[in-house]
């Protein structure tokens, strides 16, 4: 038994207006939400019961995922009536895992906007062997001014979390999956808004506790931006496309470079997709280009449309900055 926590609850500001009303786990990365590629990371690696922890548009992932049992996992559900930060968060949800007192089960945190292959199951088997408080997955990227470095000593301990800089000094980051030993979250207070990179992490390496880097450069991504979204989409897709079962395509109708076709949508003749993600039951006109672009479910684009690098639905067109 392998129990997860998966932190879904931020208001995903960097994505407005897309998240004003989809959280951002729950827009779509090769036609899935990337909580659902997230799921099926985790039971790979051994995960049999995760805790969705919610609060922005907390209502949008119940129907979808209900008790996890199409997925072979057990989900539960907790909410934040108000954003409580990622540790804070952990600390809700934790609840909901009913573990007994003085376990020594081992906890999985996942922020909810990372696509990544690690070996999941080889970062729980490090942090066991390690009997540690905690084990971070870190990747290298090679600009890191955007994220929170994590150095780390000969023996793969972590000895300091650093703030976003605009010289970090190492290009080692906080790739967002941790594994907990139960204690940890004993430590956060209830109820209070918190958050794990900023207030736990640094506390605890203060208090000389045992913190982790499991370093791993397999593919990561954290698709928090616009950019970083359609990127992820078309890395998974490859350089043809993909289309769900109920949409219907032109057969003059050119899609490719990664594009993604949600379900329920008419793609008209003559129109061409390349990079791009297109969302649940879109009509797209004959003739339109759309090049590197989110088109939002229901959204309908006259005929003889451009949409070159923009995300866009019925109300709003704005440019993605690529
Ligand atoms: P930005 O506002 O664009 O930075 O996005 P965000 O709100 O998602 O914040 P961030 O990228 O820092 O969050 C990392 C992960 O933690 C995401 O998966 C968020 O959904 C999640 N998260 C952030 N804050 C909270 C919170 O207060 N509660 C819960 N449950 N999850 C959170």
């Amino acid at each position: 038994m392998t129990l997860g926590i998966l932190l879904v609850g931020g208001m995903g500001t960097r994505l407005m207006p897309l998240t004003r009303d989809t959280p951002k786990p729950m827009l779509p990365i090769a036609g899935l939400p990337v909580t659902e590629h997230q799921l099926m990371a985790a039971k790979r690696a051994g995960v049999t019961t995760i805790v969705l922890a919610t609060s922005y548009l907390s209502e949008i992932f119940t129907p979808y995922f209900g008790d996890g049992s199409r997925w072979g996992i057990n989900i539960a559900y907790a909410v934040e009536e108000t954003p409580l930060g990622t540790g804070g968060a952990i600390k809700n949800a934790a609840a909901a895992l009913n573990l007994p007192a003085g376990s020594d089960e081992p906890i999985v945190i996942f922020n909810g906007d990372v696509l990544s292959s690690h070996n999941l199951a080889k970062q729980i088997q490090e942090h066991i062997a390690h009997k540690a408080d905690v084990t971070l997955h870190l990747t290298h990227v090679a600009d890191a001014r955007a994220y929170g470095c994590v150095p780390v000593d000969e023996n793969g301990r972590v000895t300091a979390f650093l703030e976003k800089m605009e010289n970090p000094i190492t290009n080692t980051i906080n790739a967002g999956s941790y594994v907990f030993h139960p204690s940890v979250i004993d430590t956060i207070t209830a109820n209070t808004v918190v958050s794990v990179e900023r207030d736990v992490f640094p506390a605890l390496v203060a208090a000389g506790k045992k913190i982790y880097g499991y370093v791993e450069d397999s593919y990561w991504l954290d698709i928090g931006t616009p950019a970083a979204l359609l990127a992820g989409s078309q890395h998974l897709v490859g350089a043809d496309f993909k289309v769900a079962a109920t949409s219907q395509i032109a057969p003059t109708a050119q899609l490719s470079e990664g594009t993604s076709v949600g379900q329920g949508c008419t793609i008209e003749g003559g129109v061409v997709i390349r990079g791009s993600i297109i969302c649940a039951d879109v009509h797209i006109g004959a003739g339109s280009e759309v090049v590197n672009s989110f088109i939002a479910s229901g959204t309908r684009v006259a005929a003889n449309t451009k949409i070159i690098g923009n995300y866009y639905s019925n109300e709003l067109i704005s440019p993605l900055n690529l």
